[in-house]
């Protein structure tokens, strides 16, 4: 991919915007208000866009090594900050995806120098999840399974903080957890059921509002 290429294909695409809708440039500048925060992998395979099929101004979009949100990353918690407590967005995605490289490193005792502390994240999950995760004598079935614990124990870690608690009660927010599969292009849907996990951890979680 040529960058020059990047600004050509930029100015076919404001033609075939402005083709269907002449207005379509300055009714996105006025303002956005997405319904939809997604928490995903910085994975080049993983548009988080294209592969929801949603258009500019849909999903607020927030990408890192392995979709983490780890509780004192200041950029993630700024993301969740701004999307529930300002966009007041009414859904929190947290989509892992199968084959995630962050999430096979962690499985990997090398040292990866600036990573080391960023994986570490993986790794705590692997920890908590130890006696499940042994148990899977298949590899790559182990490695599918942390990346499906991963994502619930980072919605565990949206749902922790104070704003998506409130909005919690106040509104009735949502939060999700869903695996891309990049061998079959499927969205699945994990269906965890948090009002079980929250009964264990809102004990020690909770905020007072
Ligand atoms: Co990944």
């Amino acid at each position: 991919m040529k960058i020059k290429q990047i600004f050509e294909n930029n100015k076919e695409w404001i033609q075939e915007k402005l083709k269907k809708d002449s207005d379509y440039f300055s009714n996105l500048s006025k303002g956005q208000d997405p319904d939809i925060l997604y928490i995903g992998c910085s994975d080049s395979r993983v548009t988080a866009e294209e592969l929801m099929g949603v258009a500019p101004g849909d999903v607020f979009v927030h990408r890192n090594i392995a979709n983490m949100v780890p509780n004192t990353d200041l950029s993630a918690m700024s993301v969740i900050d701004y999307a529930v407590a300002h966009l007041k967005v009414k859904h929190v995605v947290v989509c892992g995806h199968y084959y995630c490289g962050g999430v096979k490193a962690a499985m990997q005792s090398q040292d990866l120098g600036i990573l080391n502390p960023w994986l570490r994240n993986i790794r705590d999950v692997y920890r908590i999840h130890q006696a499940e995760l042994d148990a899977i004598k298949d590899e790559e079935a182990r490695y599918k399974r942390l990346v499906e614990l991963n994502v619930q124990e980072q919605c565990i870690n949206v749902i922790k903080t104070a704003e998506v608690q409130k909005a919690v009660l106040d509104r009735g927010i949502a939060v999700h957890g869903w695996v891309f599969d990049i061998h079959s292009g499927k969205l699945i849907d994990l269906k965890i059921d948090f009002s079980e996990i929250l009964k264990d951890v809102m004990k020690i979680y909770h905020l007072d509002s």
